[in-house]
């Protein structure tokens, strides 16, 4: 084992065809388009297809990064998916996606902590490859939340979307990796939380016909709570890597509500061109969202060679994250 640097050498993203409108919801539930967007920024969201699972979107994304190299999946040494709508309990979506991508044998887990995946995954993805445990690891965050969403509920049905995002962790001379800050608190999980399904309460016919197998939010409470810790876990994670506010290119967030990005750009003194928002075409697609906002931002060609960047989430457990990553083209 040999300590190395890292940087993300390339970075896909998948979403599924079929588009959900803001109007699509006033077809079907006692909103408006207006209320939607300036309660929450989003237009459209991608839906997965019936036979389509988590898995389906990650590879799709995977094989979208990959082909931004010269690599193959068995150049890859270790698969992580980050994701809360696993295809099953188990086994881990990142064994059966490391083989649908032709991975022999690789080792392969998920990486469960609701929309915080993605920060959590890259701060465990990069730390393999630091250590010099692995040269090249993929981390994906992939999601299919429309599956766990109740269609009915109109506090929590405009929110969620279906998408992928994936990133190739590589060894490099220089280091991209400047500084994590994770963070959770357990004390309340049915803030946000699939209730049933799980060790503690099975899925059983009442619990079903009460629509308890769909995501529950308490949204004033998970919105206060998230705005705090965008702003706690970006300000420690400049602190850890020496860099002050003004040292920042980007801030990278996950998109679950413009208005909670918007407050926490404020306090951190970022103009609306540094901060990076896609969520009027994806609604909040819990660990795939950052992974997307910066596949699409890269394609742009927005983020150049040097830029220091703040990927920073929030989400169930409840749980928090941010990580200080210098680019590296
Ligand atoms: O990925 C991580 C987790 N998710 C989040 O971070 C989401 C955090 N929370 C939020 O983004 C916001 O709390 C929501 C978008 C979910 C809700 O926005 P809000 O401004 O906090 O609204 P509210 O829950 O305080 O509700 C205000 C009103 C209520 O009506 P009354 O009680 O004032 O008559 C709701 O019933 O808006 C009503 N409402 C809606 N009205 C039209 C709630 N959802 C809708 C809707 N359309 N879709």
């Amino acid at each position: 084992m040999s300590a190395t640097g890292v940087k993300i050498a390339a970075v896909g993203r998948y979403a599924p065809e079929r588009i959900v409108t803001n109007a699509d919801f006033e077809k079907t539930l006692e909103t408006s388009d207006e209320w939607i967007v300036t309660r929450t920024g989003m237009k459209r969201r991608h839906y997965a297809a019936p036979e389509q699972a988590t898995s389906d979107l990650a590879i799709a994304a995977a094989r979208d990064a990959l082909s931004r190299t010269n690599l193959t999946a068995q150049d890859i040494d270790c698969f992580i998916v980050a994701t809360a709508t696993p295809d099953y309990p188990f086994p881990a979506t990142a064994c059966i996606v490391a083989s649908a991508l032709g991975a022999i044998d690789k080792p392969a887990f998920d990486i469960e902590i609701a929309c915080s995946g993605f920060i959590y995954g890259l701060t465990v993805g990069s730390s393999l490859v630091r250590a010099g445990v692995y040269r090249r690891v993929m981390l994906i965050g992939a999601e299919t939340l429309s599956k766990i969403t109740n269609q009915k509920d109109r506090g929590t049905a405009i929110l969620f979307g279906d998408g992928a995002g994936a990133v190739i962790l590589e060894a490099s001379e220089t280091d991209s990796f400047l500084s994590s800050e994770l963070g959770s608190d357990g004390m309340k999980p049915e803030l946000l939380q699939v209730a049933i399904g799980g060790s503690r309460r099975a899925a059983d016919a009442a619990a079903l016909d009460a629509g308890e197998q769909f995501i529950r939010m308490e949204g004033r409470e998970v919105f206060k709570f998230a705005v705090t810790k965008m702003i706690d876990a970006t300000d420690v994670a400049l602190r850890k890597a020496n860099l002050e506010k003004g040292d920042l290119d980007f801030l990278i967030p996950h998109q679950a509500n413009r208005r909670i990005i918007d407050a926490a750009a404020k306090y951190l003194e970022m103009p609306p061109e540094k901060v990076l928002v896609n969520i009027e075409e994806y609604g909040n697609t819990s660990a795939a969202s950052i992974p997307l906002a910066l596949s699409e931002a890269l394609d742009a060609g927005r983020i150049k060679d040097g830029d220091t960047i703040v990927f920073v989430g929030f989400g169930g457990g409840l749980s928090w994250g941010a990580v200080c990553w210098k680019w590296v083209a």
